[in-house]
């Protein structure tokens, strides 16, 4: 029988892309599939925080393993900001839009537009934990361009190309992505395991 593993997450588009890598040997649960329907806390200042204090809420009050992501955009020139705060940068509403114009305006006058995309996932099971860390570094560029993708896809460019993540598609970008590469080493750890 498979083995059930709680991804903290009701983002269907990641729970297609884990559920599709770790399907042999794992059933992954949603938040939805579990009935867990409350805000999960996300009040950590650290992704790794956060990864943790989401995937400990679910095994503590749901019992099952489990694990979680969160991602951020952490800008050199910035002090690695918005980081943490990338979904929220621009006020509560969460607005990519509202996010990525503010990011310009702070970086108008900036040479030094090298940042990059920082996945953690925080993993429970049993009474251990694990960290696995994703990371995709590339550029700021002055304005966006690209159709696809979601958040601040417009405006970043990974190193090695020319095109934005929006521009690039889904297909390379869940090749190339930090949370790719930070699921792949969950997928390993979780493989080796078995
Ligand atoms: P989350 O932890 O995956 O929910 O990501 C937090 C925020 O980071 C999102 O709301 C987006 O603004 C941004 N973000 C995360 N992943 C990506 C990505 O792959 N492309 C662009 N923006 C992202």
């Amino acid at each position: 029988m498979k083995k059930q593993l709680v991804f903290a997450t009701n983002n269907q588009h990641k729970l297609e892309e884990v559920r599709h890598i770790l399907q042999d040997k794992y059933e992954i649960l949603s938040l939805k599939d579990i009935h867990c329907e409350e805000d999960i806390p996300e009040t950590a200042d650290t992704l790794e925080g956060n990864a943790l204090l989401k995937a400990q809420y679910v095994k503590n009050n749901y019992g099952y393993d489990c694990f979680s992501d969160d991602t951020g955009l952490e800008v050199y020139v910035l002090n690695n900001a918005p980081g943490v705060y990338s979904a929220r940068y621009a006020g509560d509403t969460k607005s990519s839009e509202d996010n990525m114009r503010k990011l310009l305006n702070e970086l108008k006058d900036k040479k030094d537009r090298s940042a990059r995309f920082r996945t953690v996932i925080a993993l429970l099971e049993g009474d251990s934990s694990y960290l696995f860390e994703g990371i995709v570094e590339g550029e700021i560029i002055q304005e966006k361009r690209g159709t696809t993708g979601f958040g601040y896809d417009p405006i970043f460019v990974p190193d090695g190309y020319s095109e934005t993540f929006s521009e690039l598609g889904s297909d390379i970008k869940n090749k190339i992505s930090h949370r790719a590469e930070a699921v792949k080493k969950l997928k390993n750890f979780l493989h080796e395991k078995i």
